[in-house]
């Protein structure tokens, strides 16, 4: 792959010069759904599959970027005088919003590039393609321009700072995060209020996580994403009349149940007990995991969904049949939706043995149900971004 890349990069910007290679990884969320904006837990990993990149510095301002998924757009063409995010601008404006970013943050890019990527993430699946691109841009200019202060949980802060300011997606530190700080082998036990972070060891024994991908095209920008995390603020706010906390995921349950009624309007009480409960599952969940109980770890998986679908409220029908179909599968230890939700995938902890028929059978009923097939990954946790060659 990485000789295609080369090659292809070669052909269309010229062979001179310092010509680099990168790699940085998609995400999965294991468990702690739209808990990272309420001030809560996640535990995510990296993935092995991810998005290739090769550049070049340039000696002039232009920006020249191509995607081999999207070969008949061809090269996209920039500056760095026009640093704003634009609809025909496409993909590119995610290796945009870090260049811009970089700037902001103080570490001046003074000089162009040219960049060719190419993912083997399914794209907007909510594995975080775009993620994935924002980290690779970001390891791209800090090696490229010598930034060697640069450390890999900044690249992920710059990663969401580019995405909030520059893409307009208010999202949380969550994407970012796992796959800046992957570890093959590990989940990222983060604290999203103080970024305090654990690696835990996901040891599935005879099992494998698999990822089943609705093909429901959905941006985050044009789902409820950010009127979800209105809704939550619009809760916190009402709840903060009398408690003194500054996040959701400062209370316990039983905080939650002796306070709701504060928030008074139904819908908010359950955005925002999903925000809560959510991240108390989290917590209990490598608590379970750790201690090698990974059937609860698939129970509260599962009920990490059932929340998802009736009190948040981000399924939608092709999860709702993706995930409801895997549990009644036999050798599934736990399953749900992962990412944002609205489309995109669900994550499965699922017996070897079983595999072949899980897919099938879910595939099937998916199929005869939704009117179009879901896609099967089975995918191993991997390391965050790579140098790969220079
Ligand atoms: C998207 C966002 C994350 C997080 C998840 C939901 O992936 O980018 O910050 O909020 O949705 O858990």
């Amino acid at each position: 792959m990485k000789e295609k890349l080369l090659e292809k990069f070669k052909e269309l910007f010229g062979g001179e010069g310092d010509i680099r290679e990168y790699f940085s990884p998609g995400r999965v969320n294991l468990i702690g759904e739209h808990t990272d904006y309420n001030g809560g837990h996640v535990f995510p990993c990296a993935l092995t599959i991810g998005t290739y990149g090769v550049a070049r510095k340039r000696e002039d301002n232009k920006l020249r970027f191509y995607s081999m998924n999207f070969e008949d757009v061809g090269v996209i063409e920039s500056s760095l005088d026009d640093l704003k995010s634009y609809k025909e601008a496409e993909w590119t404006n995610y290796p945009k919003g870090m260049i811009w970013t970089y700037n902001e943050k103080g570490y001046t890019i003074n000089s162009g590039l040219d960049m060719l990527i190419y993912g083997n993430i399914p794209n907007a699946s909510g594995l975080s393609s775009s993620a994935s691109v924002e980290v690779l841009t970001g390891l791209i200019l800090k090696d490229l321009f010598g930034f060697s202060d640069i450390s890999n949980q900044d690249i992920a802060l710059m990663g969401q700072y580019s995405e909030n300011n520059f893409n307009g997606v208010n999202c949380g530190i969550m994407d970012q995060f796992a796959i800046a700080m992957g570890k093959a082998g590990h989940a990222i036990y983060l604290d999203t209020n103080t970024l305090k972070y654990e690696y835990a060891p996901v040891e599935l024994g005879d099992a494998k996580l698999v990822i089943a991908c609705s093909n429901k095209k959905r941006g985050l920008g044009d789902s409820k994403y950010n009127e979800r995390r209105s809704e939550c603020e619009k809760a916190l706010s009402l709840l903060q009349k009398k408690l003194d906390i500054s996040s959701l995921g400062e209370l316990s349950e039983e905080e939650f149940e002796a306070n709701k009624e504060l928030i008074g309007d139904e819908i908010l009480i359950k955005r925002a007990r999903h925000a809560v409960y959510e991240n108390i599952r989290t917590k209990k969940a490598v608590e379970v995991l750790k201690a090698g109980d990974l059937a609860e770890f698939g129970r509260l998986m599962n009920a990490s969904h059932v929340s998802l679908r009736d009190d948040y409220e981000v399924t939608g029908t092709e999860l709702d049949t993706l995930v409801e179909t895997a549990w009644e599968q036999k050798g599934v230890i736990g399953a749900r939706m992962t990412g944002a939700g609205f489309g995109g995938c669900t994550v499965n902890i699922v017996k070897e043995e079983n595999i072949p028929e899980f897919k099938e059978n879910v595939g099937k009923t998916y199929l005869d149900k939704i009117g179009y097939a879901a896609d099967f990954y089975v995918v191993e946790i991997g390391d965050g971004p790579q140098i790969l060659g220079r």
